[in-house]
């Protein structure tokens, strides 16, 4: 019989816990990082440069068979547009990454105004060179980010999109998010086989990360 997969969740600080876990063959990431509305005290200039930084760092923790998937939304700061791409971008680049996608997740149908976050969110994929093999295209742009736990939360169908992405295409079998909230990630990875870590800082989130379950059947996963 086949061991069900595991889920590991430590509350604790991300960046402290990728720089004492050296990453494990086989591991790849799925993460969303932190809004300046979660670290207001760095204030604007502050937290975009620990944005790039926290986004390097994740970059350099990969193992040579492992990618990261970012999942954020733009948003808008005192009428200037924060787009998180750009921010994804820089720390691709200072790490001397290649970036493998980048996709469009639609939160709200396309058309729909939007006066504070932006109703799309940026799904983007990076790796320290360029994957071998040819791959089955996904979709550049996904219609509908799916259920969200929470507000904070990655949309399920996005991270389906995700797990597929790394299912078909990588030797992955532990996906770790470093900013995991609530689990979302995590519990979608499980449905796919593999196993999941999250680190998070919020004992709360912690608690409901390591319950979460979503279920693959009801969502049709592909
Ligand atoms: C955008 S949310 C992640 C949401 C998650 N993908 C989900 O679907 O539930 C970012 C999370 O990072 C956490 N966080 C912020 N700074 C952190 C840090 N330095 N270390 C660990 N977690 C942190 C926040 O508490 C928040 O839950």
């Amino acid at each position: 019989m086949d061991t069900p997969p595991l889920r590991e969740v430590i509350q604790g600080e991300a960046l402290a816990w990728l720089d004492e876990h050296p990453a494990e063959p086989g591991s790849s990431v799925i993460t969303s990082l932190p809004d300046i509305s979660e670290l207001p005290e760095l204030g604007f200039e502050g937290w975009r440069s620990w944005f790039i930084a926290a986004a390097e760092r994740v970059l350099r923790w990969l193992p040579d068979d492992g990618v990261a998937i970012f999942y954020q939304s733009d948003i808008r700061w005192q009428n200037v547009w924060i787009d998180k791409a750009h921010l994804v971008h820089s720390a691709v680049d200072n790490a001397g990454h290649e970036l493998v996608f980048h996709k469009i997740v639609c939160r709200s149908a396309p058309g729909t105004i939007s006066w504070g976050r932006a109703s799309y969110s940026h799904l983007l994929c990076a790796a320290r060179a360029a994957l071998a093999g040819s791959r089955k295209p996904g979709p550049d742009v996904l219609p509908d980010a799916g259920a969200m736990p929470w507000s904070r939360a990655m949309g399920v169908e996005a991270c389906r999109l995700a797990c597929s992405f790394l299912r078909d295409n990588t030797s992955t079998r532990r996906v770790v998010d470093p900013f995991c909230g609530k689990g979302t990630a995590l519990a979608v990875a499980n449905t796919y086989g593999f196993d999941a870590l999250g680190v998070e800082r919020s004992g709360r989130r912690c608690r409901a990360a390591r319950k979460l379950i979503i279920d693959a059947a009801s969502t049709g996963r592909p």
